[in-house]
């Protein structure tokens, strides 16, 4: 018996040392000192022997465990350490390698004149809405007082879904919508994207952005309409900046009006930037037509109000000095990268 542990202690040893994964390892554990292990197998027979044999192979039994169980203890942390280091070794970072960068983006011009638009009309008290561009042509242009015949859908050709879903070709719907669903007093603005069949060139494209803003409440007169307005142009453009309302034509307001600012370049004198006018063009704008406010269910004898439609590309191309309307829209970065 005492040979039989010797040699166990001895293959053990032998094969702990030329073992070299940390599973054939775990494997030898079991197989030596497991409860269906070599040892135990051994130990099992010791009732077999003599009372003056037993303490002698039961020292021996504990000695060659004792052993056995360093060896394994000890080849454990060699293959751990080993391992560890070939893991580093292959995850070794090289930080002299040149990094990956990451371009940030940024705000394209549109959004830049958008957000000041909306800040300046969010700090007179008005609320930011937003609606569908896929419209109904109730919304578009008949709850507007633009019927099926009327000359102005001619200039407001747009892509139609089919006879009543189009593509609109305003915010003024938005006016609709909102007063549908409020009560005045009512101050909003409404921005987004519009659309018309307009051949693509500098100064058109068919598709652009307004900014719609509408005041409804009792006593709105022309007055408080001019008042908002050459805040929003002063607060955009700086405070010399001069406005004038020029008489026009809008089937949704009475009476309507075009707003010119005077020409920075040339202070009204005329140059090439306004065309020799002194004035450029940036909004349309009016006193809700009765017939509108009617069609919302708001009673024109009680209530009146203004409203107003900005062209953002216009406003943007001046500010920046951009040229032509399709920069906008076709997402080149060197175009995109100087703002
Ligand atoms: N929707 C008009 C357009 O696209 C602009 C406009 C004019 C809006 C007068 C208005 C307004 O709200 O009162 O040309």
């Amino acid at each position: 018996m005492k040979q039989a542990l010797e040699q166990i202690k001895q293959a053990a040893i032998e094969q702990l040392e030329n073992c070299t994964d940390l599973k054939a390892l775990e494997e030898l554990k079991i197989k030596y000192l497991g409860k269906k292990g070599e040892l135990t197998a051994i130990l099992k027979q010791m009732g077999k022997l003599s009372k003056e044999e037993r303490p002698v192979i039961g020292q021996l039994a504990n000695e060659v465990r004792a052993t056995i169980e360093e060896e394994v203890k000890t080849r454990t942390e060699q293959l751990q350490q080993k391992a560890l280091e070939e893991q580093l070794k292959s995850e070794k970072i090289d930080v002299t390698m040149p990094g990956q960068t990451f371009e940030l983006g940024k705000k394209h011009p549109l959004t830049i004149v958008m957000d000041e638009v909306k800040q300046i009309f969010l700090g007179m008290g008005f609320d930011v809405v937003d609606g569908p561009e896929v419209e109904l042509d109730y919304y578009n242009f008949e709850a507007l007082n633009i019927p099926k015949d009327h000359p102005a859908r001619d200039t407001q050709d747009t892509f139609y879904i089919n006879d009543n879903v189009l593509l609109r070709t305003q915010t003024s719907p938005m006016q609709i919508r909102t007063m549908e669903q409020r009560k005045p007093p009512i101050r909003i603005i409404a921005p987004g994207r519009v659309y018309r069949s307009d051949a693509l060139d500098a100064t058109h494209s068919p598709v652009f952005h307004q900014i719609e803003g509408m005041v409804v409440d009792k006593n709105v007169t022309m007055a408080d309409l001019k008042g908002t307005l050459e805040l929003f142009i002063k607060s955009l453009y700086g405070e010399d900046s001069v406005i004038r309302l020029r008489p026009h034509h809008f089937p949704f307001t009475e009476p309507s009006a075009e707003i010119d600012v005077m020409c920075y370049n040339c202070h009204g004198k005329g140059c090439r930037l306004c065309k020799g006018e002194g004035w450029i063009e940036i909004l349309g704008a009016g006193m809700i037509h009765p017939k509108v406010l009617s069609v919302c269910g708001i009673d024109p004898e009680e209530y009146s109000g203004f409203a107003f439609g900005i062209g953002l590309e216009r406003i943007v191309m001046r500010r920046f000095a951009i040229d032509d309307i399709r920069l906008f829209f076709e997402n080149d970065k060197r175009f995109l990268d100087q703002f």
